[in-house]
Formats: C-alpha cells, structure tokens, sequence
C-alpha cells in the first residue's frame, strides 16, 4: 500500500479514537446488542434507532482497542440514513474489505474513511477488532443479544 496512503489511513484511525463520534447510550433505540471478542476480553455495545426500514440513528458504547473504537465510531458515520438492501451491501462490503483472503476488490476511494480500516488486514490478530462493531451491528438488526467474534 502507498505509504502516504497508510500514514492518511493511521491519522483516520487515531482521530476516531481520540474523538469517538456517536458515542455514548442511544434513547430511544429499536435495537441494541452486545459485541465481545474473547482474544483480549473487550465488549462494545452497538444502539440502533431503525425507523420504516432506514437507520434514523446508531450509537455506541464500550471500552476497546484504537481500532475497536475507531471501527465503531466510523461505521456509525457510515451507515446512518441507509435502509435495506443499501444498509447490508454496506456491511458485506466492509467485511469483504476487512476478512477477503485476496486483495480486496472494493475501491477504497470510494469507501472514505472506512477505507482507514484496511490498513488492519496486515496484522491478522487484530481484523476482530474491527470486526468486532460490524459483527455486533448485524447482531442487533438481527434481535441477538449478544454476539462473540469467535
Ligand atoms: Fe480488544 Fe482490539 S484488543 S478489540
């Protein structure tokens, strides 16, 4: 990857982690689930307010890694205002990114700041962090309480 790139990537992950956006308990809320990776013990609580199909609002709560934090705080940016079949491609979409065997075949430009997350694909270990809110997401428009990365 362009070192340039990384270095942007790095700065995106850090902003998000010092200045979580949307963080903190969602009232009212139509969905909510629990996130634990059981690798390092970290848990993330993921609010969604779901509203005749569109997410209308998504917060989270927890405590995690850098990455964690930052994966929560930018997929809530990236999702608010999706509905259905746009609210899933998103969420493939980052996994894709995030778990492909291969070279992603997503453009990264076209994914802005979750473009940031790709940089995690070299340090396998720490991919379930940033798996770890979509994983919870999917759990709480699914109605699961609690959901594992493992
Ligand atoms: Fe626990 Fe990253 S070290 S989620």
């Amino acid at each position: 990857m362009d070192e340039n790139l990384d270095d942007l990537y790095q700065e995106i992950i850090l902003s998000h982690n010092k200045r979580p956006r949307n963080e903190g308990e969602l009232d009212p809320r139509t969905h909510d689930a629990e996130g634990y990776n059981p690798l390092c013990g970290d848990r993330l609580t993921i609010f969604v307010n779901k509203q005749d199909d569109t997410i209308e609002a998504v917060q989270f709560t927890g405590e995690g890694c850098a990455i964690s934090k930052a994966s929560a705080s930018i997929m809530t940016e990236s999702i608010k205002g999706l509905n259905g079949e746009a609210l899933e491609a998103k969420i493939a979409e980052v996994m894709e990114l995030l778990t492909a065997k291969e070279e992603p075949t997503v453009d990264p430009f076209e994914m802005g700041e979750l473009a940031a997350l790709i940089g995690v694909r070299k340090f396998p270990p720490r991919v379930k962090c940033a798996t770890l809110a979509w994983h919870t997401l999917q759990a709480a428009l699914n109605n699961d309480e609690k959901v594992s990365t493992e």
